[in-house]
């Protein structure tokens, strides 16, 4: 219940008011004077005091200045005779509450006080939410220079109207520039180019926009990112900014993209050191080539000496190509085959090569290793075996592709075939027994042979998965 105080010098005054309000239920205090009723003040705290304006030791008006003094949400109302109006309206200026005439109509004091007690509650209310107001704005305001970003916010004519700590630390903006100019004057960058400008661009696509920038003066690299903000109406309001410190992430990228060039051409220059040196044992094989007697011998040291061929092209297409790991298998079998028929001496005219690889069929280095040795063997056999009887040699490779790093090789010609009487498991010659190795242990892919009408040779595998060696 509501406590309330009367002050008066008039006992009778006094006590009838307070018997009164004790029978409404207040809790009711009465004094004789303004000091003692300061007293009783600073003892009950109440929320209303009814004081006489006219009284010895203290009169109502200093009552009423140290009351508000001491708690401004305390409501003070004056009893005051007929000649004391004037003061009482006085009082109403220095923050009393009401006034009533004497002599006093209780009812109508009490409607007073009821307006005072309505008034202190909704003062009280309105305290609240000031305060509960005031801790969401702090709480906002320490979570925002918190982040370790710079943060900003601008209104919808680009100025700058919050910063955070961080922004002034980085930046170092006084807040009598920060004022005056929009963003695009303080970092100079609207001059430049405009439609490098974040701002307009997230205005006017509606959505956040990023981009590295970097600062010359700090020399500093920052992800900016700027997110527009609308109305509920969405109409444009301005925009959140968010500048990311990259810096070190930018320098380690520049440090990892330079290392990864030196790895790329120490890469390249490893395959063509071994290409160079395959070059060298083929040119070897030549030397002895170009010494030798025998024609079996001379016919061996050739087949040699393109075995070692066709693996150097696999490194010179690997050297030649941005792809250092796998070759590109169609480019590839079309230089083998040239090379081959031209070691042989064959006229181009001679053997009509058809290669059915399509353009994006790239094969690890692992796998396109064996796959090009067989190839060569394959090749060689045929224009070894195969075209001395046929006048219009047809040559047909093809590698398709079969399912997930699955392939088919086929190669095809249109000579005589396998010779009567020839087993073909049982051979033990050199370019089968390569090509079976090759084929089924170490590509692990099954080999069909048709020699019936010209020969037809298929190897379905697998790519071969990379291994760490070291
Ligand atoms: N494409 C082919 N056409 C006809 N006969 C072939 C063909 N390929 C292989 N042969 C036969 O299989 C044999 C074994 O071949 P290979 O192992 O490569 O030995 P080489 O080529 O040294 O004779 C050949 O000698 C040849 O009789
Ligand atoms: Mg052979």
């Amino acid at each position: 219940m509501a406590k309330i105080l009367v002050i008066d010098d008039e006992a009778i005054i006094r006590d009838r008011l307070k018997s009164l309000l004790m029978l409404d239920d207040f809790d009711a205090y009465s004094a004789e004077n303004g000091v003692e009723g300061i007293k009783i003040f600073e003892a009950e705290a109440p929320d209303v005091i009814v004081a006489d304006i006219k009284m010895p030791k203290m009169d109502g008006i200093e009552v009423l200045r140290r009351v508000k003094a001491m708690n401004k949400n305390a409501e003070v109302i004056f009893i005051t005779g007929h000649g004391g109006v004037d003061t009482a309206i006085e009082a109403m200026k220095e923050g009393a509450f009401g006034y009533i005439q004497k002599p006093v109509e209780y009812d109508e004091l009490k409607i007073e006080i009821d307006k005072a007690i309505e008034r202190q509650t909704m003062q009280g209310k309105l305290d609240a939410y000031v305060r509960e107001l005031q801790r969401s704005v702090d709480e906002w305001e320490i979570t925002f220079n918190c982040v370790k970003d710079c943060l900003s916010i601008h209104d919808e004519d680009f100025n700058i109207i919050k910063t955070n700590k961080a922004f002034i630390e980085t930046f170092g903006f006084s807040e009598k520039e920060l004022n005056v100019k929009p963003c695009y004057e303080l970092f100079g960058c609207i001059e430049s180019d405009v439609s490098q400008c974040l701002n307009i661009r997230s205005r006017e696509s509606r959505v956040t926009c990023v981009k590295e920038m970097y600062h010359q003066g700090l020399n500093k690299y920052f992800e900016i990112t700027v997110s527009p903000i609308f109305t509920k109406d969405g109409e444009f309001k301005g925009s959140v900014h968010s500048f990311k410190d990259i810096t070190a992430r930018k320098l380690n990228e520049e440090k990892i993209k330079a290392s990864l060039e030196e790895k790329t051409l120490l890469l390249r220059e490893i395959h063509h050191r071994v290409k160079n040196n395959m070059e060298i044992i083929s040119n070897l094989i030549e030397l002895n080539i170009d010494t030798a007697d025998d024609q079996k011998v001379i016919d061996m040291s050739n087949e040699m000496k393109n075995r070692i061929r066709s693996m150097s092209l696999v490194h010179q297409s690997l050297y030649q190509n941005d792809n250092l790991s796998h070759i590109n298998f169609r480019d590839y079998t079309k230089d083998l085959t040239a090379d081959i028929l031209n070691s042989y001496s064959v006229e181009p005219s001679a053997v009509s090569v058809t290669i059915d690889i399509n353009d994006d069929v790239y094969i690890g280095m692992d796998t396109a290793m064996p796959c090009c040795l067989i190839i060569n063997e394959l090749i060689t056999n045929s224009i070894k075996h195969a075209f001395k009887k046929t006048k219009e040699g047809r040559l047909y490779i093809s590698m398709k592709a079969t399912g997930h790093q699955s392939y088919e090789l086929i190669v095809r010609d249109n000579g005589g075939g396998i010779p009567e009487g020839f087993d073909i498991s049982k051979s033990s010659s050199l370019g089968l027994t390569l090509i079976k190795t090759l084929g089924e242990y170490q590509l692990g892919g099954k080999i069909e042979i048709n020699g019936d009408d010209g020969m037809e040779f298929k190897l379905s595998f697998k790519e071969l998965q990379y291994r760490k060696r070291i």
